[in-house]
C-alpha cells in the first residue's frame, strides 16, 4: 500500500487534470510549463503524452483539441514536408536546420528563438497517441488523414537519421528511444482502420511505411542492443531512462520478453535512486531524479505484474509535490553533479515547476495502478 493516503493521491490526480486543462491554450496546445522562461512552447513529445493521459482520464475534449492542433501544425507545413521528402528522394543533402522543429509556439508558429530543434520522436509519438485515443473513444479519423499522410512521409524519409534525443542532446547519434517512437507511430498507423473500417494509408504509402518499419526493426535488433538490453543510442552500451518507453507503452520490444526484462533491470539498477535519473553523467540542473521517468518505471512495473513497486513510484512522485500541489521536472535530493545546479539556475531560473508532462505521467501511473 502507498504510504500517502489514497485520498491525497486522488486529490493530486484531480488537481493535475485541472492544472493541465487550465493551462491548455485556446489553440489546443499544451505549454511544457506555464511559468518557466524557455518552456512557453508546445513540444510534440510532451504534448502527446499529456494528451495520452487526458485521453486515459476521459478528458476527451482536451485530448481532441491537442491532437487537432498537431494536425493543423502539420497541415500548415504539408508543402514544406513534401518538398523536403522530394529533395531527399533525389539524393539531396538536407541540413538539420531545414527539418521540422520539435516545439512550436502555442499558436502553431515555428518560433524564432534558437533551440535544439531537429528531433524526430514527437512526429512518431503524436501518431501513436492519435491512434490510441481515437480507438479508445471511438473518435473519427477522417479529418486527420492529410496530417497522418504528411507525418508518415516525413518519418519514412527521415526516421533513421541522427537527431537530438528526448533530452535534446547528442545530435550526432541515432537514439533508440527516438527510433522506438518512430516505429511506434508507423506501426500504429499501419494497424489502424478509419470509421469505415478502411486502412488509413493508400497502398503505395502503406508499402513504404511497412518497409521502413522492417528496416527500423532490423536496425534496432542489430545495433540497439548490447549485453541483452536496449542501449541509449545505436552502437552504444549505456542505458537511458527514455528506453522505458520502448517497453511500455510502445511495445517496440515485447514488454514481457528477455530484452525488456534486461533493459528494465539495467535502468532500475543504474538509474533508480528514490526517482529515476535520465542517464548517468547528466549535468542538467546537476542531473537529478525525473518525475516522468519514475512514473514510466512504475507504469512498466504495473503492466508487468509488479504492483507494489508501481505504487512505490506513485508515492514517491506525490511526495515531490510543492505545497501548491505542483510537480517539478526533476528534484535534486540525489543530484549526480551538484556543482552544475548554480549554472542552470543562473541561466534559466529554478527547475521548471509545474511541468505539465510530470502531472500527466503521474495521472497515467495512477490510472494504471487503479487508483
Ligand atoms: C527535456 C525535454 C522536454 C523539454 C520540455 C527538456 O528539458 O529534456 O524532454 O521535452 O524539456 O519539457
Amino acid at each position: 500500500m502507498p504510504t500517502a493516503a489514497r485520498s491525497d493521491l486522488r486529490t493530486l490526480v484531480e488537481s493535475s487534470l485541472t492544472l493541465i486543462e487550465a493551462n491548455q491554450h485556446p489553440s489546443g496546445a499544451y505549454p511544457a510549463s506555464p511559468n518557466y522562461p524557455v518552456y512557453q512552447y508546445s513540444w510534440l513529445r510532451d504534448g502527446a503524452f499529456i494528451a495520452d493521459a487526458m485521453s486515459r482520464a476521459d478528458r476527451v475534449d482536451s485530448a481532441d483539441r491537442f491532437l487537432r492542433w498537431c494536425a493543423a501544425v502539420i497541415d500548415a507545413r504539408a508543402g514544406r514536408i513534401s518538398d523536403l521528402v522530394a529533395r531527399a528522394g533525389c539524393g539531396e543533402e538536407i541540413s538539420a536546420d531545414e527539418m521540422l522543429p520539435t516545439r512550436y509556439t502555442l499558436d502553431g508558429g515555428d518560433g524564432d528563438e534558437p533551440w535544439w530543434n531537429f528531433q524526430l520522436d514527437g512526429y512518431g509519438t503524436w501518431l501513436w497517441v492519435l491512434m490510441a485515443h481515437t480507438a479508445r473513444h471511438g473518435r473519427p479519423l477522417d479529418a486527420y488523414c492529410p496530417a497522418i499522410a504528411s507525418s508518415v512521409d516525413y518519418l519514412v524519409a527521415f526516421g533513421d537519421r541522427p537527431c537530438y534525443d528526448w533530452w535534446e542532446e547528442h545530435a550526432e547519434h541515432r537514439h533508440v528511444a527516438t527510433v522506438g517512437s518512430v516505429l511506434a507511430g508507423l506501426r500504429a498507423v499501419l494497424h489502424a482502420r478509419n470509421e469505415h473500417g478502411k486502412p488509413l494509408l493508400d497502398a503505395e504509402r502503406a508499402r513504404a511505411a511497412t518497409a521502413s518499419v522492417s528496416a527500423l526493426e532490423a536496425l534496432l535488433a542489430s545495433e540497439g542492443i548490447a549485453e541483452g538490453h536496449l542501449t541509449k543510442w545505436l552502437g552504444g552500451t549505456a542505458v537511458d531512462g527514455s528506453l522505458l518507453a520502448c517497453l511500455t507503452p510502445f511495445e517496440v520490444v515485447d514488454p514481457h520478453g528477455p530484452v525488456a526484462q534486461r533493459t528494465y533491470q539495467q535502468v532500475r539498477g543504474e538509474l533508480l535512486r528514490g526517482g529515476v535519473y535520465r542517464y548517468l553523467g547528466d549535468t542538467f540542473y546537476g542531473g537529478g531524479e525525473w518525475l516522468i521517468l519514475t512514473a514510466w518505471l512504475g507504469w512498466h512495473e504495473a503492466r508487468t505484474g509488479r504492483p507494489e513497486e508501481a505504487l512505490r513510484r506513485l508515492d514517491w512522485i506525490a511526495a515531490q509535490a510543492t505545497p501548491d500541489g505542483h510537480l517539478p521536472e526533476q528534484v535534486s535530493g540525489n543530484t549526480q553533479h551538484p556543482e552544475y545546479i548554480a549554472e542552470w539556475t543562473g541561466r534559466w531560473g529554478r527547475v521548471a515547476t509545474p511541468l505539465l508532462w510530470s502531472h500527466a505521467m503521474f495521472v497515467t501511473l495512477a490510472l494504471e495502478v487503479g487508483l
